[in-house]
C-alpha cells in the first residue's frame, strides 16, 4: 500500500517543489527531508535582527517644555509614538507645538498634521507665545498642515519629501472607529515609516474624563507614551481649576508618575511643582483651620466664664446673697471692672 502522506503546506514553495520532487521518485513521502526542510524555513518567520548593531544608548529628544524632561530621565526616546490625552482646552495643542519649536530651533525639520485647526489659526497661537514659527515656515523647517484630508499614503508621501526628525497629529479622534483605528492597516503602515525613519511623534488624542486610570482608550495601549493633560480643582476652597500633567507610561523609562501642576503662561507650557507642593499647601490650610477652630472655641468658653463672673460679682454688689464688709464691697467692685474690662476686649475683636 502506497501510504501518501499530505505534503506540508507551511513550507515555502522552493521546499514544497523539492519535497515534491523526492515524493514522485521515491513514491512516498521523505519525512527526513521534510523535517530538515521546515528547520531551514522557520528562518523565514525570523525578523532580520542585528543585535550588534542596536544602539546600547538610548537617545533622547528633548520636549522644550521646562521643567518636563526631567519627568522622563531627560526626554522622549527618539522614534517614540507618544499619546499625549485630555479633555478639551487641557493645553494639548500647545504642548504639541512647544515640542515642534525646540525641534526647530535645532534645525530640525518638523510637520504638524492638524486635523482641527487651521494652519492660520496655529501660527496666531505660537505668534501669542512669542515663538517666530513664521520664520522657520519660511525657511522650510516647519510644515504645518491645517485641517488635513490627506490619505495614508499622500500622509506617508510627504513624510518621505519632507523627511523630518518630528511629527505631531492632532488628533487621532478624526479618525473614525478607536478600536479599528490600532488595527488599522493604514494606520500601521503610518506607523512602520515614522518607526524605520526614527522619526519621534506626538499623537493627540481626546478624553472626557481627564487622566484616570479607568480611562485608558486603545490610543493610550498604541503609544509608545501617554501624557496626560488634566484640569482640577485643588479643594473646595479654590475658584479657578489648576492644570496637571502626569505620564502614564513612556517605555524604555524610569518614569516620576507624580502629577505635577503645569501654567499655560506668555511663553508657553511651564511644569512648575509637583503635587507635593499642592499638598504642604493643603496641609497648611488645613492647620490654618484648626487653628481658626480653637480660637472660636476659646472665644466662646471666655464669653460664658466671663458673663458668669460679670453677673455673680454685680449679684454680690446688690447684696443679693447678703451683707459685705467694705473691703468685700472694694473687692468684688475689682472682679466686676475686670471682668466687663475682659468682655469688652473679645467684643471688640470680633
Ligand atoms: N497666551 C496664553 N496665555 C495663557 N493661556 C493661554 C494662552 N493661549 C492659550 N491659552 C490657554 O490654553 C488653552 C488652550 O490650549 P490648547 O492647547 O488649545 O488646548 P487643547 O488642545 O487641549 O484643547 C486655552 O483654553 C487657553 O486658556
Ligand atoms: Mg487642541
Amino acid at each position: 500500500m502506497n501510504d501518501k502522506h499530505p505534503i506540508h503546506t507551511t513550507l515555502s514553495t522552493d521546499a514544497m517543489r523539492i519535497l515534491e520532487r523526492y515524493e514522485i521518485e521515491l513514491g512516498t513521502k521523505n519525512q527526513v527531508l521534510e523535517r530538515a526542510l521546515l528547520g531551514m524555513d522557520k528562518l523565514r518567520f525570523k525578523d532580520k535582527i542585528d543585535t550588534q548593531s542596536i544602539s546600547r544608548i538610548i537617545k533622547r529628544v528633548n520636549t522644550g517644555i521646562p521643567g518636563f524632561d526631567g519627568l522622563i530621565e531627560g526626554g522622549i526616546p527618539e522614534g517614540f509614538v507618544v499619546i499625549v490625552t485630555g479633555p478639551p482646552g487641557t493645553g494639548k495643542t500647545t504642548f504639541s507645538l512647544q515640542f515642534l519649536m525646540d525641534g526647530i530651533r535645532n534645525n530640525e525639520r518638523c510637520i504638524f498634521f492638524s486635523f482641527e485647526e487651521m494652519a492660520e489659526q496655529l501660527i496666531k497661537q505660537t505668534i501669542r507665545f512669542g515663538w517666530d514659527i513664521g520664520e522657520y515656515v519660511d525657511k522650510g523647517y516647519l510644515e504645518i498642515f491645517g485641517f488635513s484630508r490627506f490619505s495614508t499614503e499622500e500622509i506617508i508621501e510627504i513624510i518621505d519629501i519632507f523627511k523630518p526628525k518630528r511629527i505631531v497629529f492632532d488628533s487621532l479622534n478624526i479618525f473614525s472607529d478607536i478600536s479599528d483605528f490600532r488595527r488599522s492597516p493604514q494606520w500601521r503602515n503610518i506607523l512602520k515609516v515614522i518607526k524605520d525613519k526614527k522619526i519621534t511623534c506626538l499623537a493627540v488624542t481626546e478624553k472626557s474624563h481627564g487622566g484616570s486610570a479607568m480611562g485608558f482608550d486603545e490610543f493610550d495601549f498604541m503609544g509608545d507614551g501617554v501624557i496626560s493633560l488634566d484640569k482640577k480643582q485643588k479643594n473646595d476652597l479654590d475658584t479657578y481649576p489648576t492644570c496637571n500633567i502626569q505620564i502614564q507610561k513612556m517605555r524604555l523609562t524610569k518614569v516620576n508618575e507624580i502629577p505635577h501642576q503645569f501654567v499655560i503662561n506668555d511663553n508657553g507650557i511651564e511644569v512648575i511643582g509637583n503635587m507635593g507642593i499642592e499638598r504642604k499647601a493643603f496641609n497648611a490650610l488645613h492647620a490654618n483651620r484648626e487653628k481658626i477652630e480653637h480660637i472660636a472655641t476659646v472665644d466662646r468658653e471666655l464669653r460664658i466664664s466671663l458673663n458668669s463672673i460679670i453677673g455673680f460679682s454685680e449679684l454680690m454688689m446688690v447684696k443679693a446673697p447678703g451683707d459685705l464688709n467694705e473691703k468685700q464691697e472694694r473687692y468684688v467692685k475689682n472682679v466686676h471692672t475686670s471682668g466687663k474690662h475682659l468682655l469688652e476686649l473679645i467684643q471688640k475683636r470680633s
